[in-house]
C-alpha cells in the first residue's frame, strides 16, 4: 500500500481539501467452509494484510464523488438516484452501503470518497467485501453513528445482495470487519457467533493466485444456491422440519441420498460434509495437529472438485503443485471458485521456497502467469485517521 500521507496528499490534490476520516478494512481468504455459509453452516477464514482503504469528506449537497487509485477512475452518483440490482462498478460498492444506511433512516450527506487498496480484483479474496466494509467504517465513524460491529456486517452484505445483486452469503463482510491477527476466524453463519482461533506460528498462509477471473462465478453461484434449497425442500419430506443442509448429518444424507436427483445429492453431499470438515479442522488445530487439519484441506478441495464442481483445470493443477512442495500441508481452491485463488497451508520455514516453486511450475502450464502472496492473519476494518472530533 501506499503511506497513509501520500494517500491524504492525494485526497487534497482531487478534491481540494483534507480527507476527514480514512477507513481500512482487509480482504480475505478462507482455510475451510466454503460454499457453507448460505447454507447456514460453518466457516474458518482469516482477513489477510491486503487492504483497502477509503478516505471519505461530508459534502454540502447529495453527491457521492468517488475517486479509485486502483481503477484510476473518477464516479458520481446522487444519493436521491440509488436503485437497486445488476451492477458492477467499482462506485456502486459504496453507493450500495449508502443505499442501505439511507433506507435504515441514517441521514448521510454527500461525500467525497477515494479508494485505494492491494486486493486483487476478482481473485476470490474479497477485495468487495472489503470495500464495503471500509466505506460503511468511514461513515461510520465520518457521522457518529452508533452502529455495531453486527449492524455494519448486515449493512454490507445487504449492499452486496441487494444494490450490487449478488446472492453472497456472509462469511467475507463478516471477517473483513471481525478479522483478527494471528488468528483465523471460525463463524457459525446460523446465529452468527464468531470465535477468534490462534493460528500456529510455525504455519504460515500461502495463497497462490491463478489469474483466472471468474466469469462464470455469478450464475454457477446462484445455482449451487438454489440446488442446495432443492435438497433441502426434497429432504424435508424425510427429516420433517429441517431448515438448511445445515441441520443435515452425513449420515443421515447417506441414507436419503438416492431418493434425490443425482446433481442435487453431490451438492448436499459436499455441504454436508464441508460443514463436518470444518468441526473437525477446528478440533485438529486445538490439538496441535497440524497435518490433520491440511489433509481436511485437501478432501475440501478434492469435494468442490468433484462434487460441487466449482474448480477449474487451473485451480485443480495449482493443488496437485502445490502438493508435491515439501512443508504444504493442505491446499485447496478458496472462496466462489472458477478461478481466482488457491489457499496453502505451508511449514513456514519452506513457506517461501514452496511459493517460487509452485509459480514456476504453473507458468511453465499456462500461458497466464501465476502470483503467489504469503500472508499475515490480520485485524479486521479500523480507522487509520481521523479529525472528527
Ligand atoms: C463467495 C461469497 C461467500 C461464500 C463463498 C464460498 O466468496 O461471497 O459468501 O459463499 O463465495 O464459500
Amino acid at each position: 500500500m501506499i503511506p497513509l500521507e501520500e494517500f491524504w496528499q492525494i485526497f487534497r490534490r482531487r478534491f481540494g481539501r483534507q480527507p476527514e476520516v480514512v477507513a481500512r478494512a482487509p480482504g480475505r481468504v478462507n482455510l475451510i467452509g466454503e460454499h457453507t455459509d448460505y447454507n447456514d453452516g460453518f466457516v474458518l477464514p482469516v482477513a489477510i494484510d491486503r487492504e483497502i482503504w477509503v478516505g471519505v469528506a461530508g459534502r454540502e449537497d447529495r453527491l457521492l464523488n468517488g475517486f479509485s487509485l486502483e481503477h484510476e477512475s473518477f464516479a458520481q452518483i446522487s444519493l436521491d438516484s440509488l436503485s437497486r440490482g445488476g451492477k458492477s462498478s467499482w462506485i456502486d460498492y459504496p453507493a450500495g452501503v449508502a443505499h442501505q444506511l439511507l433506507s435504515r433512516s441514517l441521514p448521510l450527506p454527500g461525500t467525497d470518497l477515494l479508494i485505494a487498496g492491494d486486493v486483487p480484483v476478482g481473485a476470490g479474496l474479497s477485495s468487495s467485501a472489503a470495500l464495503l466494509v471500509a466505506s460503511a467504517t468511514a461513515w461510520k465513524h465520518l457521522c457518529k453513528w452508533n452502529l455495531s460491529q453486527r449492524e455494519i456486517i448486515q449493512i454490507c452484505k445487504q449492499a452486496e445482495n441487494e444494490y450490487v445483486g449478488v446472492a453472497c452469503g456472509i462469511m467475507d463482510q463478516y471477517v473483513s470487519c471481525a478479522g483478527r491477527k494471528g488468528h483465523a476466524l471460525f463463524i457459525d453463519c446460523r446465529d452468527l457467533a464468531s470465535k477468534a482461533v490462534p493460528l500456529p506460528g510455525a504455519l504460515s498462509i500461502l495463497v497462490c493466485d491463478t489469474g483466472v477471473r471468474r466469469e462464470l462465478a455469478t450464475s454457477e453461484y446462484n445455482r449451487r444456491r438454489a440446488e442446495c434449497e432443492e435438497g433441502v425442500r426434497l429432504l424435508k419430506k424425510y427429516l420433517g422440519d429441517i431448515r438448511a443442509l445445515r441441520d443435515i448429518t452425513p449420515d443421515q444424507l447417506e441414507k436419503y441420498r438416492d431418493r434425490l436427483p443425482e446433481v442435487t445429492a453431490r451438492r448436499c453431499r459436499h455441504v454436508v460434509r464441508e460443514n463436518a470438515r470444518v468441526l473437525e479442522a477446528l478440533d485438529a488445530l486445538a490439538a496441535g495437529d497440524s497435518g490433520k487439519f491440511g489433509r481436511l484441506m485437501n478432501e475440501s478441495h478434492e469435494s468442490l472438485r468433484r462434487d460441487y464442481e466449482v474448480s477449474c483445470p487451473e485451480l485443480d493443477a495449482m493443488v496437485e503443485l502445490a502438493g508435491k512442495e515439501p512443508g504444504v500441508l493442505g491446499a485447496r481452491m478458496t472462496g466462489a471458485g472458477f478461478g481466482g485463488c488457491t489457499v496453502n497451508v505451508v511449514e513456514s520455514e519452506f513457506a517461501e521456497r514452496a511459493a517460487r516453486a509452485i509459480q514456476s511450475d504453473y507458468n511453465r502450464l499456462f500461458s497466464r502467469p501465476a502470483a503467489t502472496y504469503v500472508c499475515a492473519a490480520s485485524d479486521g476494518a479500523s480507522i487509520l485517521m481521523t479529525n472528527v472530533e
